[in-house]
């Protein structure tokens, strides 16, 4: 199986119990998910997408995070998306839409 170049996770506000009920989920995230699904294939970039549960950050939810370039993102909208991919294609990051530290940290 070859890696992809980017994963993309999008909190969806999975529970253990397998729910999805928290704030990016009311937030749409669901639908962003498609968008970001079709935006991938539209622009032939080479990603995978998951969705995650809570990642602690829900006051800037919903929240992206790309990988392997760690770019967590906060606020998600299809225009968001739009910019994140544009960025993403010019190998920079959205410095707006950028949270500032790691919610692990
Ligand atoms: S529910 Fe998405 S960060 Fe908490």
């Amino acid at each position: 199986m070859k890696k992809p170049e980017y994963h993309i996770f999008v909190c969806n506000s999975f529970r253990l119990t397998g729910g999805a009920q928290g704030v990016c989920n009311k937030k749409e995230a669901v639908s962003l998910l498609q968008y970001i699904e079709q935006e991938i294939l539209d622009r032939g970039i080479d990603a995978m997408i998951s969705s995650t549960g809570c990642l602690k950050a829900c006051e800037k939810g919903p929240i992206m995070m790309i990988y392997p370039v760690n770019y967590w993102y906060g606020e998600i909208t299809e225009e968001v998306v739009d910019q994140v991919l544009d960025a993403l294609q010019e190998g920079r990051a959205a410095e707006k839409y950028l949270i500032a530290e790691s919610p692990q940290a």
